[in-house]
């Protein structure tokens, strides 16, 4: 249910009543069916964004849905039928497909973006833009960033590699649109080759040309995973503040070639690499080296201690100052800032750098999602930001 002043910002689409009219963000949004939320309508000001409800509210479920305005499979990953909204006990309709339309202010003017998962499309996420259908998600990026950051993530420096490469990808992604079909063909390429060699009965030329697409794609996404990384790392060493400096680097060999020699040079010893390199895949299936085997790097700043052996408040500390880091390379970069949606982030950490935190996010220009149980914490950004309670899948106005 909208109160009165929002009816009426809803109505008339208004931009920013509160917050930084240069800013960028949200200011309506209505979901259907999407996870416990029904039916909700939301009209927004630029500004923060604070979401405050119990455990199971349907707060982090909210960013997901603002996750759909990217590219990609949201902040859950989930498959999107899982976010068809279960029916409620007693109720017999079957529900079919979610939807969550948005309009969001951007710098180029508002744009009006649909989403959804329409059951005859299966798994297949429709996007609509400003009313038309659009043909593929990438489309999305050219209006709009999305970053996020969820509890999750904290175990980000511990776990395998394989998180890690998807967070830089999701990184580059945000700033390069067309680095989600590389990394896309290159895993196929990386698939098709290892099928062959199971087989054993590959035909020399077929695993060549594979090979060629591996080459290319594969230095190519080092490229463009390695050049974010740099950026990233200039981003974070020029941050001040309370938060611990990050010092990001990849690790891996094809992007060792590239520190060392054009692209052109690493993308034939890329190939050379694999055509070696085939009776020893074919045993141990995959490929041993490429970039799918690539590895970030953090450590922090000026101590050198790597990001896995740092305390738990210390890693969430530095996930944030990169994804603030990122927020601002976007800035630079695109000309606006992403939307930011940070899941329960306050709760690790000490006062100070609440704090700062807060303050570091208001200077930002984008739309800053926040979410936690505890109102109490977020007490600093009372006149800046929208302050909203989730109670099961019902969104609410707190402060006026
Ligand atoms: N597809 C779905 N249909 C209905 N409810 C769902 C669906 N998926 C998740 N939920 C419910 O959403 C709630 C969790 O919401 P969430 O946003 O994670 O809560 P929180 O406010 O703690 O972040 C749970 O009660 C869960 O059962
Ligand atoms: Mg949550």
């Amino acid at each position: 249910m909208l109160t009165e002043a929002q009816e009426a910002r809803w109505n008339t689409g208004a931009a920013a009543d509160r917050g930084s009219p240069a800013g960028i963000g949200v200011t309506r949004l209505a979901l259907s069916n999407f996870r416990n939320y029904r039916n909700t309508r939301l009209a927004l000001g630029i500004g923060p964004v604070v979401l405050t409800g119990p455990n199971g509210a349907g707060k982090t479920n909210l960013l997901e849905s603002l996750s759909f305005l990217a590219p990609g499979r949201g902040l859950r990953g989930a498959a999107l039928s899982e976010i068809d909204r279960r029916p409620a006990q007693g109720e017999t309709a079957v529900i079919e497909g979610w939807a969550v339309a948005a309009s969001v202010v951007t710098r180029s003017g508002t744009v009006r973006i649909g989403t959804g998962r329409d059951p005859a499309g299966g798994e297949r996420r429709s996007i609509r833009i400003d009313g038309d259908p659009a043909r593929s998600q990438a489309a999305l990026s050219d209006h709009l960033g999305v970053v996020w950051l969820t509890p999750q993530m904290d175990r980000l420096f511990v776990e395998s590699p394989a998180g890690r490469r998807r967070f830089v990808d999701r990184l580059v992604f945000a700033i390069d649109a067309a680095h989600a079909a590389r990394v896309g063909s290159y895993e196929q390429a990386l698939r098709e080759r290892s099928y062959l060699l199971r087989e054993g009965a590959a035909d020399a030329a077929w695993l060549a040309a594979l090979e060629e697409v591996m080459a290319a794609q594969g230095v190519a996404v080092a490229a463009a995973r390695r050049e974010t990384v740099q950026r990233l790392d200039a981003a974070c060493a020029e941050a001040e503040g309370p938060f611990p400096c990050a010092r990001l680097e990849l690790a891996g060999t094809v992007e060792g070639w590239l520190d060392r020699m054009p692209a052109l040079t690493a993308e034939a010893a890329f190939a050379a690499a694999l055509a070696d390199a085939r009776r020893h895949d074919a045993i141990t299936g995959g490929a041993a080296i490429g970039p799918h085997r690539s590895d970030l790097i953090v450590r922090l700043s000026p101590n050198g201690v790597a990001a896995d052996s740092a305390s738990t408040g210390e890693q969430k500390a530095l996930l944030i100052s990169i994804v603030l880091a990122h927020a601002r390379l976007q800035r630079a970069l695109r000309g606006e800032p992403p939307l930011l949606l940070l899941d329960e982030i306050a709760a690790h950490l000490d006062a100070d750098r609440r704090w700062s935190l807060f303050e570091v996010l208001c200077q930002l220009e984008s739309q800053i999602w926040l979410t936690g149980t505890e109102e109490a914490v977020f007490a600093p950004l009372r006149s800046q930001a929208q302050f909203l309670s989730v109670r099961n899948g019902t969104v609410g106005e707190t402060y006026s």
